[in-house]
C-alpha cells in the first residue's frame, strides 16, 4: 500500500506565509476582532430558529441539551485551538488533516467542509428568510406572499430573501476583510444586546411551575434534543480560517475559540431558560420565531418582538458573512494544495479578497436557499460536522505521535483524555442523527471519494513529490512549491 501523502506542518506554514507578511491575505484581526468574527459565526438559526425544535424534544431539560452539546464542542474546541496555533493556515480542520493523516483524509475533510459551511450558509439563509418576514409583519402588518419567501418543500416557489442576504454578504466579502469584519463585529454587538434583553424580558415573568415536568421525554429526549442543539455551536471552528488575517494567530486564534465557547454556551442556557420559565415549554415548543411570540406574550404588544426578529435579521446575517468567509478561505488552500481547481486561490490585488472563489460559492449556495427547506438540509450539515470534529480530535492525537516538537502555543489539556472524550461525544450525536441522514451522508462521502481519485489525486501538488514536505531547513518553501504562490486576478 503506498504511503499517505502529508503535508508537514513546517510545509503548509510556510507556503501559506502564515508567519509573515506580504502574502495575498492581509493581517488585519486582532484577538477583540476574531472573538467578534467568533461570536458572529456562531449565534443565529440555531437560537432563534432552532430552539423551538431542541425543545420540542427536551422539554426543559434543553438546558441539559444545550450543556452536552457544549461538552461535544469543548473537547474539540480544545483540539481546534491546538492545531489552529501550531498550524495558523487558512484551511482550518482540512489543513490539519493533511498534516496528520495525509491527503486523501483531508480531501474528505475539504468535503465535509462543503456540508458544514457551504449547506449551513443555505439552512442559516433560509432561516433568515422566516425572521425577515416576522420582523415585516411586526412592522407593516404584512408578509412577503410564500411564492416568494419559502422554497417548495416548505410551500413556496422560491426563496428570495434567502437569495439576497448571500448575494449581500458576497459582496461585502469581496470588498475587503477589515469591512467584513467590521460589519461583523457590529452585528455580533447588537444580537448579544438583543438577547441579553430577551433574557431580562424572560426572567420577569419567570414561573418556576413552568419547568415541570423536566424532563418530558426522559434521556432519549435529552439526547435528541443534543443533536437538535448541536446546529447552534456549529462555527466555532470558523475561527480557524482566519489563520493568515489574523495579527498574531498563533497566540489569540486558541484564546478567541475559548472565549467564544464560554460566551455562547452561556448565552444559550440562559436564553431557554427564560423563554420556558416565562411561557412554558410546550408553547415554546416547535414554534416559529418562537424567541418574538415569547416577547409579545410576556410584554402584551407586539413592539417588543418585532425588536427581537430585527435581532435575529442581524444575528442570521452574520452568521453568513462569517460562514461564507470561512468556506472561501478552505477553498482557497485546497485550491493551493491542487486538489480543486486554482481559480479558488486567486487574490484580488485591489481588494485581497478571493473574488473569484467568493462569487463562486455565493452563485452555487444561493440555489440550495432558494429552493430547499431547513429540516431537509440540517441533519446532513450536523452529521458533516460532527465527522470533521472528529477527525480534527484525532488529528490532535496522530500530530503529538508525529511532530513532538512541533510549536504549540496552546496544547489540550487532560492529554489524551479530551480528545478522546471529543471523538466518544462525536460519534455518540452522529449516531443519533438517524439511518437516514446516515445513508445521505455515505452517498455525499462516496462522491467526494470519487472527486478525489478523478481530479484531486492527479492535479496535487504532491503528485509525483515525495510525500514528506519539501522546505528548507531554513523555512523556505523549494522552487516548486514557492511558484504556487497565490496569482492576482
Ligand atoms: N451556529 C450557526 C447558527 O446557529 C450555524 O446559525
Amino acid at each position: 500500500m503506498p504511503a499517505p501523502r502529508i503535508k508537514s506542518p513546517r510545509l503548509l506554514v510556510a507556503e501559506s506565509g502564515a508567519d509573515r507578511e506580504g502574502h495575498g491575505l492581509k493581517r488585519t484581526m486582532g484577538l477583540f476582532q476574531l472573538i467578534c468574527f467568533g461570536v458572529g459565526a456562531i449565534v443565529g438559526t440555531g437560537i432563534f430558529v432552532g430552539l423551538s425544535d431542541s425543545v420540542a424534544q427536551a422539554g426543559p431539560a434543553v438546558v441539559v441539551s444545550f450543556v452536552l452539546a457544549a461538552l461535544t464542542c469543548v473537547f474539540t474546541a480544545f483540539s481546534f485551538a491546538e492545531l489552529g496555533g501550531a498550524i495558523p493556515v487558512s484551511g482550518s480542520s482540512y489543513s490539519f488533516a493533511y498534516a496528520g493523516l495525509g491527503e486523501s483524509t483531508a480531501f474528505l475533510v475539504g468535503w465535509c467542509l462543503l456540508l458544514e459551511y457551504g449547506v449551513s450558509i443555505s439552512a442559516v439563509a433560509v432561516g433568515w428568510s422566516q425572521y425577515v418576514n416576522e420582523l415585516l409583519h411586526s412592522l407593516t402588518g404584512l408578509q412577503l406572499p410564500a411564492a416568494l419567501s419559502a422554497g417548495p418543500g416548505d410551500g413556496g416557489v422560491i426563496n428570495l430573501p434567502a437569495v439576497i442576504v448571500i448575494a449581500m454578504a458576497s459582496a461585502l466579502l469581496v470588498r475587503g476583510v477589515r469591512e467584513s469584519a467590521r460589519a461583523t463585529a457590529a452585528m455580533a454587538a447588537v444580537k448579544l444586546a438583543i438577547l441579553l434583553a430577551f433574557c431580562a424580558i424572560g426572567y420577569s415573568a419567570f414561573k418556576d411551575g413552568n419547568l415541570t415536568p423536566f424532563s418530558p421525554a426522559g434521556l432519549g429526549g435529552i439526547g435528541a434534543g443534543t443533536t437538535a442543539a448541536f446546529f447552534s455551536y456549529i462555527g466555532f471552528d470558523a475561527i480557524t480560517t482566519a489563520g493568515e488575517e489574523a495579527k498574531n494567530p498563533r497566540r489569540h486564534i486558541p484564546v478567541a475559540i475559548m472565549v467564544c465557547m464560554g460566551i455562547v454556551t452561556l448565552l444559550y442556557c440562559a436564553v431557554a431558560l427564560a423563554a420556558i420559565g416565562a411561557i412554558g415549554g410546550d408553547q415554546v415548543a416547535g414554534r416559529p420565531a418562537a424567541l418574538s411570540y415569547v416577547v409579545n406574550e410576556v410584554t402584551g404588544s407586539a413592539i417588543g418582538g418585532g425588536v427581537i426578529a430585527f435581532g435575529a435579521v442581524v444575528a442570521i446575517a452574520s452568521v453568513v458573512l462569517a460562514v461564507m468567509y470561512g468556506q472561501t478561505r478552505i477553498l482557497m488552500s485546497m485550491a493551493r494544495d491542487g486538489l480543486i481547481p486554482r481559480v479558488f486561490e486567486k487574490v484580488s490585488p485591489r481588494t485581497s479578497t478571493p473574488v473569484a472563489g467568493t462569487l463562486i460559492v455565493g452563485a452555487v449556495f444561493a440555489l440550495p436557499a432558494a429552493f430547499a427547506s431547513l429540516d431537509a438540509v440540517m441533519n446532513l450539515c450536523t452529521i458533516g460536522t460532527l465527522a470533521i470534529m472528529a477527525v480534527v480530535n484525532v488529528t490532535v492525537l496522530a500530530l503529538r505521535r508525529r511532530e513532538p516538537g512541533l510549536d504549540r502555543s496552546f496544547r489540550v489539556p487532560l492529554y489524551p483524555v479530551a480528545p478522546l472524550l471529543g471523538i466518544g461525544f462525536c460519534l455518540y450525536l452522529m449516531w443519533e442523527t438517524g439511518w437516514h441522514t446516515w445513508i445521505q451522508f455515505a452517498v455525499f462521502l462516496a462522491a467526494g471519494l470519487a472527486v478525489y481519485v478523478l481530479y484531486g489525486r492527479r492535479h496535487s501538488t504532491l503528485a509525483g513529490t515525495a510525500p514528506a514536505g519539501e522546505v528548507t531547513p531554513a523555512g523556505e518553501v523549494t522552487p516548486a512549491a514557492a511558484e504556487r504562490e497565490p496569482q492576482a486576478v
